[in-house]
């Protein structure tokens, strides 16, 4: 049997390059996909060869050419090398990649139609023409837009079906309307394409041109309807409704396990999770805190931006000082939230510590040590966070929307993974904190619920089965085409 050859197309990926959840998703879920479908699926990864991925000592190099964009010819190098059985490939040009930050330069726009560009543009020198390419969020959106304009009917491109995963819709690459001719080199009916509300807007154009739209939960799929989570592309959203699909991320549990992980101070499992409470104490300790088993920390770890429902917490969180509790924050972001808790620090020494910054190895001792851990986002496309805490046995308290709503469920009349809340309001966040509090008081619930959430299993398992089905589906459709002509 011929396997199904798709290419994952994302601007970062896990172990290369990831600042966020787009790389963990497009680190795992490709490892998930070829891990349990051996025999019948080929997906190779391409990535910009960014300054950050330092350790290139397994690369191949495997030629070089010039990219047309627009007026412009970019030198094109390409390199190969192989992960977990998978086929990664990496576009060079220093010009555009040789930068300390992967975005946020003011040539995004060209940096990324380049990389986009150069990914069609050099198919039959890698000698992959796949059946499927799936392209992540704004930065690869013109993928399937050139997809659609440059290469619509050109042999060997003709039959490649495209698909957008939108891992969060408020980044959808907008830029001024004059650079589309200069950068993106579309014209005319084309320029019509990624034209949306005065400006160019690359997300729009890719959900105008994919054959799939999908993102990355349930919930996330019917919110976008509505202008609130979809900043502003509900419409399209709409208009487009018939390809739209939503399938919850996993997350790599090789890597997030509490029974072997080396960056923890105490391995255990839901088998052994006494041995979590010397995580705890080593975390008190770590952040000044007193050492008390009897007295529950609340982890949070996030970018520190509204929609991660900092209002919420900032408006509920004097309240919970109320209580026996110690709260252990980790992140940054939005200069008035950080100034915000380095204040409470100062006034609640004995009961917070704020960390800001971003830290790998001191995010894994709060999801180990901590015994809640509160993510309750305004909208949540799906979240990692909720999921890795909870593999270490850090219950969640989340905020019921997008895949919080489809990964936690809640527990205060018996079943449920966590606990959840659905209004907007520090009271309804309160509320669900006392709950969550009340639980951990009676030793034997919260043990029982401890070893249910670490018994849920957030591996990639079912969800690549959907991603397979999905692309199984589109591949056929294909050929039953084909068959009609
Ligand atoms: C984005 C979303 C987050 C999601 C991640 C991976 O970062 O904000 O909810 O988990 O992408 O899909």
């Amino acid at each position: 049997m011929n396997k199904l050859k798709v290419l994952y197309v994302a601007s970062e990926a896990a172990p290369f390059m990831a600042t966020g959840g787009l790389g963990e998703v497009a680190g795992s879920l490709p490892k998930a996909l070829a891990e349990k479908y051996k025999n019948k699926i080929d997906i190779r990864i391409i990535l910009p060869l960014y300054q950050g991925i330092v350790d290139r000592s397994e690369f191949e190099f495997i030629g070089k050419t010039s990219v047309p964009l627009a007026w412009r010819q970019q030198y094109c190098g390409i390199y190969k090398t192989t992960l977990n059985d998978i086929t990664y490939y990496f576009i060079d040009n220093e010009y555009y990649f040789k930068r300390s930050e992967c975005y946020g330069h003011f040539d995004d726009a060209e940096r990324f139609a380049f990389f986009s560009k150069a990914i069609l543009y050099i198919l039959p020198m890698i000698k992959f023409m796949p059946n499927i390419i799936h392209a992540n969020d704004w930065q690869t959106s013109l993928v399937p837009i050139y997809l659609a304009t440059k290469y619509f009917g050109y042999e060997g491109y003709r039959d490649i079906k495209s698909i957008i995963t939108i891992h969060n819709i408020e980044y959808q690459g907008v830029f001024d309307l004059a650079i589309s001719e200069d950068v993106f080199d579309l014209h005319g009916k084309e320029k019509g394409i990624i034209e949306f509300k005065g400006a160019i807007n690359l997300l729009k154009g890719s959900l105008e041109t994919a054959d799939i739209i999908s993102t990355v939960s349930e919930s996330y799929s019917k919110e976008i309807y509505d202008d609130y989570y979809a900043h502003g592309l509900a419409e399209i959203i709409q208009k487009n409704s018939y390809k739209i699909r939503g399938i919850l991320n996993g997350i790599d549990t090789e890597k997030y396990n509490p029974e072997d992980d080396e960056e923890i101070f105490e391995n255990y499992s839901a088998e052994s999770i006494q041995k979590k409470n010397l995580n705890k104490k080593n975390l008190q300790s770590l952040s000044g805190l007193p050492q008390d088993k009897d007295v529950p920390v609340i982890g949070i770890i996030s970018r520190l931006v509204k929609h991660k429902g900092f209002d919420l917490i900032q408006s509920s969180i004097e309240e919970i000082l109320k209580e026996k509790v110690q709260f252990i924050i980790l992140g940054k972001g939005d200069r008035g939230y950080e100034l915000y808790f380095k204040y409470l620090q100062e006034s609640y020494h004995d009961k917070i510590f704020v960390r800001i910054g971003f830290d790998s190895d001191f995010a894994k001792k709060i999801y180990s040590g901590a015994d809640l851990f509160l993510m309750p986002s305004i909208s949540e496309p799906c979240g990692i966070a909720q999921m890795i805490s909870s593999r270490y046995g850090t219950v969640p308290i989340v905020r019921e929307t997008g895949g919080l709503k489809d990964s936690i469920k809640d527990a205060s009349l018996g079943k449920g993974n966590g606990f959840t809340f659905s209004e907007q309001t520090p009271q309804a966040l309160c509320e669900a904190v006392k709950r969550a509090l009340k639980v951990f008081e009676n030793k034997e619930d919260w043990e029982k619920l401890v070893e249910t959430v670490m018994k849920v299993d957030f591996s990639w398992r079912k969800s690549a089965e959907k991603y397979f089905d999905m692309y199984s589906s589109l591949a056929n459709i294909e050929e039953n085409n084909n068959e009609g002509l």
